[in-house]
């Protein structure tokens, strides 16, 4: 087929969204052979629930003989799926026992949409609170798709100002905001975005206190504007229990008043290619226009991957899988984090704090390495065979050059030990050159 040469005018949303950040990334890793990518944020092969997902399968064929599963389902999702994610998230947030478990179980139902991925309710939740030209809160560091996402609609992302352990600085926001008010951006503020467990890329999990913190100083500012929290690595802390260590936006007072929305995630701690999120929304406005959106775009998620997802979290399959992918990924960190150590890293001068869940580890370099894609570090690594993703891609202000983000999730622990090894070898020919300068 030859392409056509005409000219085409995009919409600004077409002509404004450029190939994600990662794109280039993943091509060199594709076009290099022999390279070890450290940068995708793909999960563990071979851990993947292929007997589990059979089981659920043959189950739920046999218990639906009008092939109801291989039918469209409803916008919002199955109704079976949507109860079984609210009972998971009260558990989670220490609300199983309370008295009127049974009515905030309906209650929760009824606020939760299943989306084509959590990618999906972020997507939507910006789409429905942002004109071009408002502004997002995120975190520093953040999750580089979000801020692909916030860049394609136009909208400016701003980060949360941080201390030097990485914590929210609550009196900086506060002096922040007031100047927002001064200059008039404060009027485009449209939300607060945060990854609350494990985050991407820096595998921080965010303090009860710091949360508290957080909102207290929007409400004193006057910025009750919609909260989103990203709960996609909640499930991946190593230990059990740790998913219930802090509650989330939806239960926790500090934020009531405030328009919540939690994203969370069947992927990452399931199979990834079922590809099924969900959003749950306290703000029925917003809720409403989130749902109109999505039944523009897609009219509801796949309804095959739901009915096998909802077999598995009823069958315990769903729990049992994440026991395996808990052992699986503490293995994979240590891996990564005992060859980095080995490889001599700590002496170059470089930090990192070990995370106790999630698929990253966050770097951050000696001070004056550039890591940037088209720095001499990168090309140092690439000589090397090893990929990973520069820290300045996940900054919603100027970035620091020095950070790095190495994910543990694709390859085996052989493979992250070779992977760490080409890292430190980089390092240590591009650290003589740094102390030569
Ligand atoms: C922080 C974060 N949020 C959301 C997502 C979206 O994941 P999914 O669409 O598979 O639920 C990801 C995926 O990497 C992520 O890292």
């Amino acid at each position: 087929m030859q392409t056509s040469a005409r000219a085409l005018t995009l919409s600004l949303l077409g002509r404004r969204a450029t190939a994600p950040s990662i794109t280039a990334l993943m091509r060199m890793a594709l076009e290099t052979p022999g390279l070890l990518s450290l940068a995708a944020g793909f999960t563990d092969n071979a851990s993947l629930p292929v007997t589990a997902v059979a089981e659920a399968l043959r189950r739920v064929a046999s218990e639906a003989p009008d092939r109801g599963y291989l039918q469209y389902g409803t916008n919002a999702g199955r109704p079976g799926l949507r109860v079984g994610l609210a009972e998971r998230l009260l558990r989670q947030d220490g609300r199983a026992g309370e008295a009127d478990y049974p009515t905030e179980r309906a209650r929760w139902a009824e606020r939760i949409f299943v989306t084509n991925g959590s990618q999906q309710a972020l997507y939507l939740a910006i789409q429905t609170l942002c004109d071009p030209g408002d502004i997002i809160l995120v975190d520093r560091p953040t999750y580089f798709v979000f801020l692909d996402l916030l860049a394609g609609l136009g909208v400016e992302a701003r980060s949360l100002p941080v201390d030097s352990t990485g914590r929210i600085d609550a009196e900086a926001l506060r002096a922040m905001l007031k100047a927002m008010r001064a200059d008039g951006s404060r009027q485009r503020l449209k939300a607060v975005y945060f990854i609350g467990w494990f985050s991407n890329p820096s595998g921080r999990s965010l303090q009860a206190g710091e949360g508290r913190a957080l909102a207290e100083v929007l409400r004193a500012e006057d910025c009750v504007v919609p909260v989103i929290e990203d709960a996609a690595y909640r499930e991946l802390g190593y230990e059990a229990g740790s998913a219930s260590a802090r509650a989330g936006v939806l239960s926790d007072p500090a934020w009531d008043g405030f328009p919540r929305l939690y994203c969370g995630t069947l992927t990452k701690p399931f199979a990834t290619g079922l590809k099924i999120g969900f959003g749950v929304c306290d703000h029925d406005g917003w809720r409403a226009a989130m749902l109109h959106v999505k039944g523009h775009q897609d009219f509801g998620s796949g309804n095959f991957a739901q009915a096998l997802l909802e077999e598995a979290i009823t069958s315990g399959a769903y729990d049992e899988q994440l026991a395996v992918l808990r052992r699986v990924y503490r293995a994979k960190r240590d891996a990564l984090n005992q060859a980095l150590e080995a490889g001599g890293l700590p002496a170059l001068g470089w930090r990192w704090a070990v995370p106790a869940g999630g698929l990253y580890l966050w770097l951050e370099g000696p001070a004056g390495l550039d890591t940037a894609s088209d720095s001499e570090f990168c090309r140092a690594c690439l000589r090397e065979g090893v990929l990973y993703v520069p820290g300045a891609l996940c900054h919603g202000d100027v970035p620091p050059r020095h950070t790095v983000r190495l994910s543990f999730g694709v390859l085996s622990p052989e493979g992250l030990a070779e992977a760490a090894a080409r890292f430190c070898r980089a390092a240590k020919a591009i650290g003589a050159s740094l102390r030569g300068a």
